[in-house]
């Protein structure tokens, strides 16, 4: 699995890329699917960092000791394979490398597979966020993740 990290604009040539799996990924979620000049305009974010795989990324922002993941996928065809926990390992290793001193997340409350994949990363549940997601048309409350670093 060759995992590249790219910070911001060196993550532009990606960008289309992301939008597909980002589609196919969130398809059967019903959730809203991010447009290629999204990601390109979120690549231009101060302390934007992208883990980028053939078949699956992660898009994170860091700002001081924190990190914050805005999204992450894996192509529906090359899931529970082990792809999503190791961009995640080194999504945790890269922030602790940086200082980083917590990393964030928001997930919609019943997507069970990446909230039994961020538990197993060690993230722990620190609050919810009604209404966070808008999903086939209805609200959904989102479970607030965190994993400290130290
Ligand atoms: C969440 C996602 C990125 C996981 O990617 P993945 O490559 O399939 O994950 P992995 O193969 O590394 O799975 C690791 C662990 O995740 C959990 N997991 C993954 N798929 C699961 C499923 N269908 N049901 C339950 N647990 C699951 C398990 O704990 C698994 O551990 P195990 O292999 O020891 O059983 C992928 O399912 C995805 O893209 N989902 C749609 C987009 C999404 O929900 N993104 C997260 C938004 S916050």
């Amino acid at each position: 699995m060759n995992i590249a990290a790219f910070e911001g604009r060196a993550a532009l040539p990606h960008a289309a890329h992301c939008a597909n799996i980002h589609a196919a990924a969130f398809a059967a979620t019903g959730q809203r699917i991010w447009s290629a000049q999204e990601f390109s305009d979120l690549f231009y974010a101060t302390g934007s960092l992208l883990l980028h795989a053939s078949q699956g990324f992660l898009l994170a922002q860091i700002l001081d000791e924190q990190a914050e993941i805005l999204t992450f996928a894996v192509h529906p065809d090359h899931r529970c394979q082990g792809l999503g926990r190791t961009i995640l390992n080194q999504f945790i290793a890269f922030s602790a490398e940086r200082g980083v001193s917590r990393c964030l997340l928001e997930v919609a409350e019943d997507n069970t597979s990446a909230i039994s994949l961020y538990q197993t990363v060690e993230f722990k549940t620190i609050g919810c966020r009604k209404g966070y997601f808008f999903q086939n048309g209805d609200r959904i409350d989102a479970l607030v993740m965190e994993r400290c670093l130290r």
